[in-house]
């Protein structure tokens, strides 16, 4: 494409310098106190979708927060891409970990970003790398060089299970009517080894709540006598992994996909360093599903995991009691066609069916979704390894993720169109983690490349 790099060069500063300003305001969709700056943050996007050349840019009520909504329609008789990505960040916390405050961004070399690298919450997850996309646009219609026609759609409740969207996209199939949907809100495995995401997990997200006696009680008066709901709730929890880390819950394999030797032996091939993986965590081992190697657990295996547990006494110094109720919140990541509904049944079943006498169990489903996978022989994926050959050199590399977008795979059974994960991110941003970051390269490289995609993929449809 004529000159991409000469116009990233010519308006680097201020590329940054508008991300930055998106950055400082904090879009937090899981508290409700930064309500008003999580509508600021969609007026923001509004306008600035508009100067990028977006015909037509609205904001889409929803029960919740607003989806912003533009597009530049040149020729019906040209593909259409779908742009999606989120301005709704994770909370921040905690924040006494932070270098510096999440929501005011400072540009800091590190190791790997020896050309410096924005630190802010949202850096990478997702307002950088949507950014990019607003950005690649601005350089295609200021240089009349955007092939085929644009329609973008970022959302602002992604961080918080996106089920005003999934509304809107039911409600909403001829304006969203696309030819592909490409999105970077994933990442790749290296600066030097682009990639390409060709799988997400699925997810079910549960509570549980053992309670016990009907009020806290002495620990030596009543201790030994009574169920301790803490004492059986982590003893339940224990049970749904047996030693070689297979989670016991009848039925949870059952429609698990299994990887042929072949599929596995291609994964095996990208690049990975066990030692610098351990390295990079202060560990000094790995650890999980027996007879899966460490990409393997992390991607094309579910699991299950406590996300966060609590009750009784955890305040300074000691106090004898026994508390009433133990609570625990439990993620499950999915694999391809494992149904998340059907899980969070499962395990419900089965986490009750387990309760011992003496205490009462419920289990309460939060959210979840579907995982996905994209086959690499698409026009999509085709023009995606163009674009990323152009600019890194290399072929990228399919790889499939642990993460999880579920709108994905209801934008596939909605709007029947396949999605290209572009992501730009690396591991070691730390993304929901304190100090999250997005290096410069990865967000100049992105804008870079972007545009590519539109070139190949409309070269690519005739
Ligand atoms: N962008 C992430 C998902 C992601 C990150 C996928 C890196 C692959 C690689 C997204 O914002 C996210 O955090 N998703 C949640 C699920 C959602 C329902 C809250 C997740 O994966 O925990
Ligand atoms: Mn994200
Ligand atoms: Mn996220």
């Amino acid at each position: 494409m004529n000159n991409i790099s000469t116009y990233i060069g010519e308006h680097k500063e201020r590329f940054l310098n508008e991300l930055l300003d998106l950055l400082k305001i904090p879009s937090i969709s899981a508290d409700s106190a930064y309500k008003k700056d999580v509508l600021h943050t969609a007026d923001v996007v509004k306008t600035r979708l508009e100067e990028a050349g977006c015909d037509h840019v609205e904001i889409c009520e929803t029960a919740g927060y607003p989806i912003v909504y533009g597009e530049k329609i040149i020729d019906k008789n040209l593909p259409t891409v779908l742009v999606y990505g989120h301005y709704d960040v994770q909370p921040p916390d905690p924040l006494n970990l932070w270098n510096s405050p999440p929501f005011e961004p400072v540009i800091k070399k590190t190791e790997l970003h020896p050309e410096g690298a924005i630190f802010a919450r949202g850096a990478c997850d997702d307002k950088g790398q949507m950014y990019m996309h607003v950005k690649a646009m601005e350089f295609m219609t200021k240089t009349n060089q955007l092939p085929c026609n644009v329609k973008f759609m970022i959302e602002g409740e992604e961080e918080v299970g996106s089920s005003n969207l999934a509304i809107f996209v039911k409600n909403n199939q001829e304006k969203l009517k696309n030819d592909v949907i490409l999105i970077s809100d994933t990442g790749m495995i290296a600066k030097d080894v682009p990639s390409i995401t060709t799988g997400l997990r699925g997810l079910s997200y549960v509570e549980v709540e053992v309670t016990g006696p009907n009020r806290d009680l002495h620990s030596g008066l009543y201790g030994g006598a009574v169920a301790n709901p803490i004492n059986v709730l982590t003893k339940m929890i224990a049970s749904l992994h047996d030693e070689n880390n297979h989670i016991t819950i009848p039925g949870f394999y059952d429609k698990v996909e299994e990887l042929s030797k072949e599929e596995r032996a291609e994964m095996a091939k990208a690049p990975f360093s066990l030692e610098a993986y351990k390295k990079s965590l202060d560990i000094d081992a790995v650890y999980g599903e027996a007879g899966y190697t460490t990409n393997e657990r992390n991607s094309i295996r579910p699991t299950l995991d406590v996300n966060g547990i609590w009750g009784g006494y955890t305040g300074e110094g000691a106090k004898t009691v026994i508390a009433s109720q133990a609570f625990a919140k439990i993620s499950m990541r999915l694999v391809p066609h494992q149904d998340w509904e059907e899980i969070t049944q499962l395990f419900k079943k089965h986490f009750e069916s387990i309760a011992p006498e003496g205490v009462k169990v419920e289990v309460k489903p939060h959210h979840g979704g579907q995982g996905y996978v994209t086959p690499i022989d698409s026009i999509g994926y085709q023009a995606a390894s163009k674009a990323y050959f152009d600019t890194f050199g290399k072929t990228p590399i399919p790889q499939r993720s642990g993460g999880s977008i579920p709108i994905v795979s209801l934008f596939e059974q909605e709007l029947k169109s396949k999605t290209i994960l572009m992501g730009f991110g690396l591991d070691s941003d730390a993304i929901h983690s304190p100090n999250e970051h997005f290096g410069l390269f990865n967000y100049y490289r992105g804008i870079e490349t972007i545009p590519l995609f539109y070139k190949y993929f409309t070269e690519l449809s005739k």
